[in-house]
């Protein structure tokens, strides 16, 4: 049977007091609703339903890439009548797989779990035991222990207040059955909300026997009503990529302190010091290691790496044995070669640099090929700007330039040469020789006094 996927994120999310619909604020850098529309996509459904309302312009031209279709519930009138809105795009013989936008970490498995046990003919349910189960619709089981209804927080009596089994809200029904149900479902309620999870007491009535699937944890199907839980549930996401990214050889001083914001592969051995953060696609050799409190973005890190501590790098491309850091800064365009050191306080733009260089100290290197076995004094500048272009500076192999020197760009420095300490080059400087540019004024002063403070 085709399955069809329906996603509910048309409510206000009131409670998380933004301007930003709910469905759009981030977890690891991702928007809730692309959590699970990434998750449903796993499944290979036939379709991927969003019902949105709230600020629905927003969210449909944020997440415009993905291929889901739209669907407007123009007055929310109750998870029931959200549902009821996909009704006529999904046909008879198809299953529907309801998800909850504002509930991102549901797993692929559960959700396979779910889809493998019930029959396809039948309706089943994640539920969940939650130790504070309030505010959500508590799972009433019969003696024998089969489920026979959804009863919410307003309607429930002080003893079904007590039960600690819970809908999720995410479940899995057969078109046929959803399109006979949903138009007996009622508003006559505390809130005057047709309640979805009524059609489970519809479904026994018609002695059809529920399946119900536990999820791994709470966390898992926890929704996210306000900005403690959004807090809350991404620490929880960062816990699960700590502990797989462990679990695979990669050392964590403190999983605590640790995010990832987009997709990494680590090779065995890689080490993270605490506050790291890691955007984008990230990908680290083996025995690398990152420093503390390191932002990388994007970038491609070989084997035997070091990245010392407060370095930020940017689609950058780093190979097997650099050193960089600490307060280094790598910005996009930067390729090093192997053994590449970068020091303190540089900062390195769209700059290819050659096996072996040594940028160590308080430089500038902006849009640059440099070769070999360089060293770079410290204080360079690469002058690239002249205030309206960006020129290129090329430095050959097994060059020396000189602490203090600035480099007008365009500008190329021949193989070997050596430009003496303090120098503005603005010419070509030849092959092996020494080039330098300085005033020769050096004077002494014998009997200069330093300025002494006056008496106020
Ligand atoms: C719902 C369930 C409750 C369950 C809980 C789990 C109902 C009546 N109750 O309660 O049994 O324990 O979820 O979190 O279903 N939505 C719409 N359109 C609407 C109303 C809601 O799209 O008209 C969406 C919301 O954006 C949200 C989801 O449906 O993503 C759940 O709605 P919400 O109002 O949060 O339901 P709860 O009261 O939390
Ligand atoms: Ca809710």
């Amino acid at each position: 049977m085709a399955l069809n996927v329906v996603i509910l994120a048309a409510g206000l999310g009131k409670r998380m007091c933004s301007s930003l619909p709910k469905v759009l604020h981030p977890i690891a850098g991702k928007p809730l609703l692309e959590h699970i529309i990434s998750t449903a996509s796993e499944l290979n459904p036939s379709a991927i339903f969003i019902i949105y309302g709230h600020g629905g312009e927003q969210v449909r031209q944020q997440l415009q890439h993905l291929s889901v279709q739209w669907i407007e519930q123009k007055q929310q009138l109750g998870t029931g009548h959200a549902v009821a809105q996909a009704i006529p795009h999904i046909q008879d013989n198809e299953r529907v797989l309801i998800l909850l936008g504002d509930a991102p970490l549901i797993t692929v498995a559960t959700l396979q779990k779910l889809l493998q046990e019930t029959p396809e003919n039948a309706v089943g349910l994640v539920t969940v035991h939650m130790p504070d189960p309030t505010g959500l619709g508590r799972v009433l089981r019969d003696a024998s222990g089969a489920m026979i209804a959804v009863v919410e927080e307003k309607e429930a009596s002080a003893t079904q207040r007590k039960i600690q089994e819970i809908n999720t809200g995410i479940m899995v029904v057969p078109a046929q059955k959803l399109k006979q149900w949903l138009p007996k479902i009622n508003n006559n309620n505390a809130s005057g909300e047709y309640y979805l999870p009524d059609i489970i007491a519809l479904a026994v009535t018609e002695k059809m026997a529920i399946t119900t699937v536990a999820a791994e944890s709470p966390e898992e199907v926890q929704g996210i009503n306000d900005r403690a839980q959004l807090a809350m549930l991404e620490r929880a996401y960062q816990r699960r990529v700590a502990r797989k990214l462990m679990l695979a050889g990669v050392t964590l001083k403190d999983p605590e302190r640790f995010d990832v914001r987009g997709e990494i592969t680590c090779a065995m051995d890689v080490t993270f010091d605490i506050n790291v953060i890691l955007e984008g696609k990230i990908s680290i050799g083996k025995n690398s290691t990152i420093g503390p409190n390191v932002v990388l973005r994007n970038v491609t890190i070989g084997d035997n790496v070091v990245i010392k501590a407060n370095c930020v790098l940017e689609e950058a491309q780093v190979a097997d044995g650099c050193t960089i850091g600490p307060f280094a800064r790598v910005r996009p365009g930067t390729k090093l070669a192997a053994n590449v050191h970068v020091g303190n306080f540089v900062e390195i733009k769209n700059a290819v640099v050659g096996a072996g260089t040594k940028i160590n100290h308080l430089t500038y290197v902006g849009d640059a090929t440099i070769g070999k076995t360089v060293n770079i004094g410290a204080g360079t500048i690469t002058c690239n700007y002249d205030g309206a272009n960006k020129h290129h500076t090329i430095i050959d192999d097994n060059v020396f330039i000189g602490s203090g020197t600035e480099l007008v760009a365009p500008i190329k420095i021949g193989e070997g040469a050596t430009i003496g300490a303090g120098s503005t080059i603005t010419r070509d400087a030849p092959a092996n020789a020494l080039t330098l540019r300085r005033a020769d004024q050096q004077k002494t002063i014998n009997n200069w006094q330093r300025p002494v403070k006056k008496d106020k």
